[in-house]
């Protein structure tokens, strides 16, 4: 196994690195100390060529901006919260708003913006990086300073894992996930559509326009959201559903049945012979299919377009309706937060 590191640029008063962890089957994944993006996993295809499998940009300044949060850690909470507002222990929070009406993904400055610093611990069979960085009381309006600690490890059955850990001096609310759109075909030669999906999932939470949970689950039989046997990606992505046609495609949180089963989640490639299983803690996972673009140049020189990217952000539900949810991400002052979630990268036979 080996790990390098690159200078990439200046920014503010921080130098930003792009680490490289490359394992011994040169499967490899590439983490910068901005956001903790994810610009690059290098994986072989069944005719060993190694392609990137996630989206990423040409210049890599441009993952300062990041609209889209290609590849970032997302903090505190991830996804959006009702109206920015909650209330915990008597209090009423206004959080910073950047959805509309609602805060999405930690607010204007959430932890893909900010500078973490990185540590890279060796073992005889994997690498990690720790990443740790502090959110401070009140910040984009949450109580309790928090230190966070983010730990991707590769190892060398091909295992990428991210664990999330973070502990606070109050009551606060914590739901970190990872932000990778991945796409099995190999440097975004294909739109997802293609690709194929299982979820081990019964349900859906119902979301409404403007993307929050309205508090009702949604029985999958029947709908595009039924991926309980494998199915094409694209088959059901511009169906007539109301859910489908509200976000455009995919924006749900599914709510994972057994999520200590191998095959909870697995995306496969037909044509590269690709394939990734996700494991996780979390019970949800909030599957978000790029039903929009801002048109960023990417790392093969086309423009960003819909479906050319999947994110499985493994989470606790976001809080929608009357509070909803909100129970779930709770961090109480001196307990800790540990969130898992392992991505298995393989080939079919
Ligand atoms: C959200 C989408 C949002 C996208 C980019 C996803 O995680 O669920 O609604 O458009 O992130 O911000």
């Amino acid at each position: 196994m080996e790990v390098y590191k690159e200078f990439v640029l200046k920014y503010k008063e921080s130098d930003i690195y792009l680490y490289t962890i490359k394992n011994d089957n040169e499967i490899s994944i590439s983490v910068l100390n901005y956001g903790g993006i994810i610009t690059r996993i290098l994986t072989p295809d069944k005719n060993k060529k190694f392609e990137n499998i996630v989206v990423g940009f040409k210049d890599i300044k441009d993952y300062i901006k990041n609209p889209s949060y290609f590849g970032a850690i997302i903090g505190r909470t991830a996804g959006r919260i009702y109206k920015g507002e909650f209330k915990l222990n008597k209090n009423t929070y206004i959080l910073s708003k950047n959805y509309e009406n609602n805060q999405g993904h930690g607010g204007n400055i959430g932890f893909d913006k900010k500078v973490w610093d990185l540590n890279v611990v060796k073992y005889k069979d994997k690498i990690s990086l720790q990443l740790k960085s502090k959110s401070y009381h009140m910040e984009e309006g949450y109580p309790g300073n928090l230190d966070m600690v983010v730990t991707y490890t590769l190892d060398n059955n091909n295992n990428l894992s991210i664990v999330y850990e973070a502990t606070s001096d109050e009551d606060t609310l914590v739901n970190m996930t990872n932000h990778t759109y991945f796409n099995l075909s190999g440097n975004l030669k294909n739109p997802i559509t293609n690709q194929i999906l299982k979820i081990d999932s019964d349900y859906i939470l119902e979301i409404d326009e403007t993307g929050v949970p309205t508090g009702k689950q949604l029985d999958v039989s029947n709908t595009p959201f039924d991926f309980r046997k494998i199915t094409k990606i694209g088959d059901r992505i511009d169906s007539n559903h109301n859910q489908i046609k509200l976000a455009n495609g995919y924006d749900h949180p599914f709510v994972l049945k057994d999520n200590k089963t191998q095959d909870i989640i697995c995306m496969k490639d037909i044509d590269s012979g690709r394939y990734m299983k996700i494991t996780t803690n979390q019970n949800y996972v909030v599957i978000y299919s790029m039903n929009f673009t801002n048109g960023e140049l990417l790392y093969n020189n086309t423009k960003n377009n819909t479906r050319y990217g999947i994110c499985f952000e493994t989470q606790n539900p976001p809080i929608g309706y009357n509070q909803t949810f909100l129970k779930n991400s709770i961090l109480k002052k001196g307990e800790k937060y540990i969130q898992t979630t392992n991505y298995k990268f393989g080939l079919t036979k």
